[in-house]
């Protein structure tokens, strides 16, 4: 039975102190709803501004590929450095421990395999289903200029929509088609027309001229995606000219679960997006990891 008896007065109201109302910060976020701020400060570290996303949902068109044939032995051993992991829902369930509490970028996408036509996929989950699985994002594929653009355009809108009912924002995935030319002039076009179209951040390929533009002309924070693997000092300088150039942070897997050694790897590369190490230093923490001597 509730106490009735003894309830003590009110009187802390601090009537002289307004109400703080701070605006959210991480880029063109703050008129989105509560519950989609809360999501996406499970994937950008709200001291930084930044995340560094672990993406291992390569499978889905992929099968199983190097360095994910087993994720229970490869992937969970690096989750406590990861901010967010980006997978399938068949990886999440089978796989990935429920005690793992940080943001899940969800693969909502897909349907093609390597061996058909990659831009003609379709929504791969029912909303319903990532609510249920509490992710904190859905990724999309979306291939702007490919043979089915307008399908996957579609799709991300669909997706917009029904993660707009619950609070949960969408990732739009630029995929540059092989006979594409991986330039700013490109990217800008797709990620732009993923940030108008409601996208709420946008993962997109790292350009060595103009990305800067790429960046500024997107009003939603942009992540890279690593690419096929390169040499450690590589990828670290790749991820240290992107955040220094205004993206948001990485999504980033073969550089990662490729690399010689994955945790030494994906420390480093917490420490260049987060900490604004250079690639130089941040090649020094991962060879001391690696070595053992950290
Ligand atoms: C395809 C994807 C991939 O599935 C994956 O996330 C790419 O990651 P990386 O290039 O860093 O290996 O999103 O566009």
């Amino acid at each position: 039975m509730a106490d009735k008896d003894g309830i003590p007065d009110t009187q802390n109201y601090f009537v002289d102190i307004p109400l703080a109302s701070k605006p959210y910060t991480l880029r063109g976020s703050n008129s989105l709803d509560w519950g989609c701020k809360n999501r996406l400060s499970k994937i950008f570290q709200p001291e930084t501004g930044r995340t560094v996303m672990l993406t291992i949902d390569h499978g889905y068109f992929l099968g199983p590929t190097a360095g994910l044939e087993r994720v229970d032995l490869t992937i969970v051993p690096l989750l406590p450095y990861a901010d967010t992991l980006m997978c399938t829902r068949g990886i999440l369930r089978s796989t990935i421990p429920p005690t793992f509490t940080k943001g899940i970028v969800l693969r909502s996408s897909g349907g093609p395999s390597i061996l058909k036509e990659l831009s003609n996929e379709e929504i791969a989950v029912d909303v319903e289903d990532a609510v249920r699985l509490n992710v904190a994002a859905m990724a999309v594929q979306v291939f702007i200029g490919g043979e089915h653009e307008t399908k996957s355009v579609h799709n991300m809108t669909r997706l917009v929509d029904m993660g707009n009912r619950y609070g949960i924002p969408v990732l739009g995935v630029t995929a540059v088609g092989k006979d594409m030319v991986r330039d700013a002039k490109y990217m800008r076009l797709a990620t732009r027309i993923c940030a108008e179209l409601g996208a709420a951040y946008i993962k997109t390929y790292y350009v060595a001229e103009g990305f800067d533009t790429v960046t500024a002309s997107c009003p939603v924070p942009i992540v890279i995606a690593g690419g096929k693997k390169l040499p450690e000092p590589d990828a670290l300088k790749m991820a240290y000219d992107a955040v220094q150039q205004g993206a948001a942070g990485v999504d980033m897997g073969r550089n990662i679960f490729q690399s010689e050694a994955p945790a030494a790897m994906i420390q480093a590369i917490r420490k260049v997006v987060h900490e604004n190490l250079t690639p130089e230093e941040g090649y020094d923490v991962y060879q001391a990891l690696k070595s053992g001597k950290k």
